[in-house]
């Protein structure tokens, strides 16, 4: 391999590292959009047929965001939520990866109001 060869190589790689890095964003409202909005709403409100039905709480409250905890939110979503009686409210998220959950509640955080 010659040396200008190399270099294409290597500028390929940070160039694709960065826009994998920007991407988190954009892909965590998509991701929100296609797993979440159905029970949580589109803006997080939580006012859906199912979000009533469940209970989802009002994330662009100021009030709920505050109890909101990263860590147990990443468990909530890696591991799935019951309530108290057993019941099921969150499924895990199975296919997504550690990096989208994070990106996902840090997305959480910025439908407050
Ligand atoms: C089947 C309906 C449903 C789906 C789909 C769903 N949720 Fe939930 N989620 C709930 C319910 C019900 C609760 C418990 C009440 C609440 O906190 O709003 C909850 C709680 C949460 C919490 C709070 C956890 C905590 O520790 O307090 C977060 C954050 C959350 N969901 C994020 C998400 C994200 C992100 C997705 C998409 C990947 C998602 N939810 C998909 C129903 C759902």
């Amino acid at each position: 391999m010659d040396q200008t060869m190399k270099k294409i190589l290597i500028l390929a790689a940070v160039f694709g590292f960065a826009a994998a890095y920007t991407a988190g964003a954009a892909e965590a409202k998509e991701n929100w959009d296609n797993l979440c909005a159905k029970c949580h709403g589109a803006d997080g409100a939580g006012q859906t047929k199912m979000g009533a039905k469940l209970g989802c709480k009002d994330f662009t409250d100021a009030k709920v965001q505050a109890d909101i905890k990263d860590d147990a939110a990443f468990k909530a979503l890696k591991e799935g939520l019951k309530n108290d009686d057993g019941k099921t409210l969150m499924k895990p998220f199975d296919a997504l990866s550690d990096d989208e959950i994070k990106a996902l509640v840090a997305y959480v955080h910025t439908l407050k109001k």
